[in-house]
């Protein structure tokens, strides 16, 4: 890696790390070998093929790769990456080589670490102008697996908000999903301040006067309680349904198929589309819920299989052949004063 300077190298792989992960929790290893960047994944392989746990993994990862190289490019610096090069180690899941002197900069690098999810409930107008929808349009369309729809028409708000209503809502009824939710959430941190890993309850978005019902709920036998007073729709309402209705945008990023690299693909094209939004002064929240929960190997990862085949139906009947994937709301906003935090980048690093 002598070619390449360390303080390079060091910004990066920073960039890299500053990518989203659903819950927060990047779980990868970098090691440098040569003009390589090998990307091991932490556990023996990635999730199930088929369920949403490894498309929630390897949206994240393209994610991961497209800050890569777009930080890459602020350097003059060519990336070639291939997603599992070798079969024999399902673990190592990507291989970028960096090529010196080979590509122009990329200007999205300046909004890598201006992107933060925000949560707010309101996010106000005014629309995207056309030139700035095709510029996010065209960030979409950079990998050819994927399909960008608005679902901005009232009729077809409608028809996802249904479906995404009913997958919230499920966060908070089904014991797996409501585990899965609040263990990615570091009570522990307080709601004033940031942590380096999971999500920090301040950028939840949460008012201050529900707050500590809120952590309540994080206690599986408060929650069934109150669910049985409807606690569960209220959260769905809140969580989803009403800052989707108050939203600007809602869109859909959608894939032909789900094979591991379509799905890269989407990461990166997400990635992109977030940056654009980024630039543009607006902001995002992903809600993809909905969307992966409709998935056929959801199921045997918890999610129940009426709700499965529902959603499936659901999206079929509204989008046809295609697979839906990510769904967002954008708009403007004033970001969140807690936003998710990072480990260091020597936290991810192993010695060559
Ligand atoms: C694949 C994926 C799924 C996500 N799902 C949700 C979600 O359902 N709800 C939500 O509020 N944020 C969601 N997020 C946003 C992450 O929680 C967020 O990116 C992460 O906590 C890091 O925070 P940051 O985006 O501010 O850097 C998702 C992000 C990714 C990449």
């Amino acid at each position: 890696m002598d070619r390449f300077k360390q303080d390079t190298l060091h910004f990066i792989l920073e960039n890299a790390i500053m990518a989203p992960s659903a819950d927060n929790q990047h779980r990868i290893r970098f090691k440098l070998d040569e003009d390589i960047i090998n990307i091991r994944y932490t556990e023996a392989e990635l999730p199930p093929q088929g369920g949403y746990r490894r498309v929630l993994a390897l949206l994240s990862l393209g994610a991961v790769s497209e800050n890569i190289t777009i930080a890459a490019s602020r350097f003059g610096i060519g990336t070639k990456t291939v997603l599992l090069p070798d079969p024999t180690q399902p673990n190592l899941i990507m291989q970028i080589r960096l090529q010196a002197d080979q590509t122009e900069i990329d200007p999205l690098w300046r909004q890598i670490p201006l992107r933060h999810t925000n949560r707010r409930v309101y996010f106000r107008g005014p629309k995207m102008t056309d030139a700035e929808r095709n510029e996010l349009d065209a960030a979409a369309h950079t990998s050819a697996a994927c399909q960008l729809v608005w679902l901005d028409k009232p009729a077809q708000r409608r028809q996802a908000l249904r479906l995404m209503r009913q997958a919230e809502t499920a966060r908070f009824y089904n014991r797996i999903l409501h585990t899965e939710l609040f263990s990615a959430i570091r009570f522990d941190a307080g709601w004033r301040s940031a942590c380096s890993e999971g999500l920090p309850p301040g950028a939840l978005g949460v008012e201050p006067p529900l707050r500590a019902f809120f952590a309540m709920l994080r206690h599986w036998p408060v929650m069934r309680l109150a669910n049985l007073f409807g606690a569960h729709y209220m959260m769905g309402w809140r969580a989803c349904d009403l800052p989707c209705r108050l939203a600007p945008h809602l869109g859909l990023l959608a894939v032909k198929n789900l094979d591991n690299l379509a799905v890269f693909e989407a990461g990166r094209a997400f990635q992109r589309l977030w940056l654009g939004v980024t630039s543009q002064n607006m902001v995002l929240q992903p809600m993809p819920a909905s969307a992966i929960f409709a998935m056929v190997g959801a199921q045997a990862e918890g999610i129940p299989a009426d709700l499965q085949h529902n959603l499936a139906e659901g999206w079929k009947a509204s989008l046809g052949g295609a697979i839906p994937l990510m769904l967002f709301r954008i708009g403007r906003a004033q970001p969140l004063a807690i936003v998710a935090g990072r480990r260091s980048v020597e936290d991810y690093l192993d010695e060559g």
